[in-house]
């Protein structure tokens, strides 16, 4: 692959001049994150709240839901703007992720999901917070702080449900459970499509690079902070 100089593209509407890759890239990084914000909210943050055991853990979870919903929302607007149709952002139009097919049936479940599922998402929009498509550095600028508000409110409910040896174990089999799903979800190792957006500067990490850097947060969590044990997941392919 030859090494180029990324352009610097500032609008929705300067993309059309772009090169004709950096714009398929584009649109298909916006229809991925619209179509899995809405994903998440609809069978993770929404379900959620019929969980949550107190009407505190209601307010903090329904506030979750509006805001990945939210998230949605802001992609798919910025997809509009950039000429996608629409119905093109639809989980219709997209299989779910494997994990999303998690079926979420208690609350410690959803408590490992915000813990790490939002550190998974961290770690996506840190990269953005670079890109060459500066309305989606500018989103992420925007989504960031309540991604990490999602992170720290897995946190914390994981940290109190970890007081009692009941709550300990549910967590611990909440994360048995659901951590496999994750190292998959940064993609493949020397992925081609991963090469194509670090050339054009839309990405700036590999998908070795990124899983690597998951695992060992998700590691300082779960076993530093948590004095839990992280599952081990055979490498990706
Ligand atoms: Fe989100
Ligand atoms: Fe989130």
């Amino acid at each position: 692959m030859t090494e180029i100089t990324p352009p610097q593209i500032a609008t929705a509407d300067a993309l059309k001049s772009a090169p004709e890759e950096f714009q398929d890239l584009v649109r298909k990084i916006v229809v991925s994150h619209a179509v899995n914000e809405l994903y998440g909210a609809q069978v993770f943050d929404e379900p959620a709240i019929q969980y949550a055991p107190t009407p505190y853990a209601k307010w903090l979870t329904c506030r979750v839901a509006m805001e990945e919903y939210g998230h949605h929302v802001r992609f798919k607007e910025l997809g509009e703007q950039i000429g996608i149709p629409a119905d093109d952002m639809t989980p219709e139009k997209h299989p779910p992720l494997s994990i999303f097919e998690f079926p979420l049936k208690t609350w410690e479940e959803f408590c490992v999901i915000k813990l790490l599922a939002d550190l998974a998402e961290i770690l996506q929009v840190e990269d953005l917070l670079q890109c060459t498509f500066q309305p989606l550095r500018n989103l992420a600028r925007m989504t960031m702080p309540e991604e990490r508000f999602h992170a720290q409110f897995g946190k914390d409910f994981c940290t109190e449900l970890c007081q009692t040896p009941e709550g300990r174990a549910k967590v611990q089999a909440a994360i048995d459970h659901y951590f496999p799903y994750l190292p998959p979800f940064f993609g493949r190792k020397g992925s081609k499509n991963n090469a194509l957006y670090r050339r054009w500067g839309i990405k700036q990490r590999s998908n070795e690079e990124m899983r690597a850097d998951f695992i060992a947060r998700a590691r300082a969590l779960v076993e530093d902070h948590l004095k839990l044990t992280l599952p081990t997941v055979p490498e990706a392919a």
